[in-house]
């Protein structure tokens, strides 16, 4: 039976003894895991935990301003990096899934790489890694090894050089959620629904533009707002909005519009293996359709996916 103080108490002498005075480097992804990891590790070796928080640019909207400030809130070492622009400069034109992940996965690397330069004799890497993170991928070989490439998973390149910390490696997320709340982390910010590593890029169908990532930010904030405010958020696993590379025919007033479909994702699960579709109410679909037709610039229709996994994903790539 597990129970976060002691978990925290194991953890953290452990990680005392194992690191001694040395430097640890870690990314912040804004996300329950690193946070949780920060944490536990700012416990053990306080200063010595150098964080960094990239902005790849396909964060939420303000996203990273918000959080790199309740980080620093949080008495964390870290420093916000915002390279937004080199990432969708080295995406321009990209299409391909995987291309987009490996991308990302790379300029990432390279990003926290020139930044963990800047340290200097830093030994450790440290990673929010998962129990599940671990399995999915050890587990899958061939062909099917390629379905997603989870790159917060053994993403090292050699010339990093750095041994590697990962103090959640044994957990299941309920409990990483609860080890999180013993240490007094923000409910919120444990109860934030999970979050792709390449952001909104795999939610943008097509190519990634600017523009496009500005409208999915507005659509998702609509979206997710509504379900915070409707006391729905909660009860979903995860939620989110995806771009169609597809224009649909609307009305405004007496003009004829042609612009682009959104679609809406929301589903239940408990660890993102096997997912249904939230029956969400249809007075909220219905609202929150018309505010993000109203408010957002450059769409004019929204439909809500009704498709489980298996066969589909969370993610439509
Ligand atoms: P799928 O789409 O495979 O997603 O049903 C299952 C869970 O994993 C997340 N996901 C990712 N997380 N890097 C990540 O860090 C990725 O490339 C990636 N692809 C999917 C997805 O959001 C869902 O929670």
């Amino acid at each position: 039976n597990f129970t976060p103080n002691a978990f925290v108490e194991e953890i953290v002498s452990e990680m005392k003894e194992k690191i001694g005075n040395d430097k640890v480097v870690l990314g912040l992804s804004g996300g329950v895991d690193s946070t949780v990891a920060a944490v536990l590790l700012n416990k053990a070796i306080g200063q010595n935990l150098y964080c960094i928080f990239v902005n790849n640019g396909l964060l939420r909207k303000n996203e990273f301003e918000s959080v790199l400030d309740q980080y620093k809130g949080m008495g964390l070492n870290v420093k916000g990096v915002d390279a937004g622009e080199r990432f969708l400069s080295e995406l321009t034109g990209v299409s391909d899934p995987e291309t987009k992940r490996k991308i990302i996965g790379r300029v990432f690397i390279e990003v926290f790489d020139d930044e963990s330069h800047l340290l200097t004799d830093v030994k450790w890497l440290a990673q929010g890694t998962i129990y599940p993170d671990v399995i999915e991928s050890v587990s899958v070989k061939g062909p099917s090894a390629t379905i997603k490439s989870h790159h917060n998973v053994g993403g090292l390149p050699d010339y990093m050089k750095l041994k590697i910390v990962e103090p959640l490696r044994m957990l299941f997320k309920d409990e990483v959620r609860r080890v999180g709340a013993t240490l007094g982390i923000d409910p919120e910010l444990l109860g934030r629904h999970p979050f792709p590593g390449p952001g909104l890029s795999i939610r943008i169908l097509g190519d990634i533009t600017p523009e496009k990532v500005r409208i999915l930010q507005d659509v998702d904030k609509v979206f997710i707002d509504g379900l915070k405010s409707w006391g729905l958020y909660d009860k979903v696993w995860q939620a989110g909005a995806i771009l169609l590379p597809v224009n649909s025919v609307g009305v405004m007033g007496d003009e004829r519009t042609y612009e682009k479909v959104v679609a809406l994702r929301a589903v239940e699960s408990t660890d993102g293996m096997t997912a249904d579709w939230v029956h969400l109410p249809y007075e909220f679909l219905m609202k929150i359709s018309n505010d993000i037709i109203n408010k957002v610039r450059g769409v004019n229709r929204v439909v809500y996916d009704i498709s489980s996994k298996p066969p589909a994903t969370i993610e439509w790539e």
